[in-house]
């Protein structure tokens, strides 16, 4: 059995997401900020402007300013058009976005990526740089991860950008503590997958009765996380009006990870009509940042 990763999102599962990305473990967010520290203003100043600004999964936004300081060192005001599964994430963050900068103008959006491009419901006015962060394409299968690059492709203009951040394939057991954390963050953002189907759709999944492991699956290029069953259950979901089944040791796939070389990045790019402009990435060769131009 699998259940989407989107589903991870709601308040609490936002929350601990964020809680995550403090984790020493979790260092994917911690070398990215540093990356976009670096190389904001390189980046900002890499395509023709002015620029307007759309990102996915755009989340807390807290990394984002780091690129809003370095657009608005450029042109005087700037659209940022924040996309998120979560509506709570993107109304805080829009919120306080608001509040700190007088020059940003925000058109916000809560939903899914896929319907916003398909229905061409994205409206912007001139070049635009679209950031892709957080190795969120990480949690994309492939033949979806290629269908998203393929619309922002179709919805973008020559010689607008896609900067996409992403977790660089390494040894397993770093990438197996990313997720597996001591402390149990990650452990207790997967069952709350559970916890939500308990609070909305009236089901009584135990999560005492779960565990949580990931693991490299080297094949697939991901760390997969599932939840475990411990013992024989079977679990009511009554607004959804099914019962399900669990054997003792029968695992839920929550999540995969998917992880990257710059190479293969930049042939999936390409194969969806970007081209890669430049690559940047930590002196431990951890994460990537890759800046793609529309062709
Ligand atoms: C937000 C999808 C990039 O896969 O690393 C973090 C989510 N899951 N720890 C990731 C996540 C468990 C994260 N992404």
């Amino acid at each position: 059995m699998s259940l989407s990763p989107k589903y991870f999102y709601d308040d609490l599962g936002s929350a601990l997401f964020e809680a995550i990305t403090r984790l020493p473990e979790y260092y994917l967010t911690r070398v990215e900020r540093d990356l976009l520290a670096t190389y904001g203003r390189e980046i900002a100043g890499a395509l023709d402007g002015p620029l307007e600004l759309v990102e996915l999964g755009s989340g807390s936004a807290v990394k984002t300013r780091l690129l809003i300081d370095a657009i608005l060192e450029r042109q005087s005001s700037l659209t940022y058009h924040p996309i998120d599964i979560s509506a709570d994430a993107v109304t805080e963050s829009s919120l306080a976005l608001a509040a700190a900068y007088d020059r940003l103008r925000i058109v916000a959006y809560a939903g899914d990526y896929f319907p916003l491009l398909r229905d061409k419901r994205l409206v912007t006015h001139s070049r635009v740089l679209v950031l892709f962060l957080g190795s969120n394409i990480g949690n994309f299968e492939p033949s979806d991860a290629r269908e998203l690059l393929q619309l922002l492709a179709a919805a973008r203009h020559p010689g607008d950008g896609l900067l996409i951040g992403y977790d660089l394939k390494k040894d397993p057991s770093i990438l197996e503590l990313a997720y597996n954390d001591p402390t149990g963050v990650t452990a207790a953002f997967n069952k709350n997958l559970l916890g939500r189907i308990n609070r909305e759709l009236g089901a009584d999944f135990d999560l005492d009765a779960f565990r949580f492991r990931a693991s490299w699956h080297d094949e697939h290029g991901a760390v997969e996380s599932f939840l475990i069953s411990e013992r024989a259950q079977h679990v009511r979901i009554p607004i959804a009006g099914i019962g399900v089944d669990f054997a003792a040791g029968e695992s839920i796939h929550t999540e995969s990870s998917y992880k990257f070389s710059r190479e293969e990045i930049v042939a999936l790019a390409k194969s969806c009509g970007f081209a890669e402009k430049t690559a940047y990435t930590d002196a431990g060769g951890r994460y990537a940042l890759s800046l793609l131009t529309v062709v």
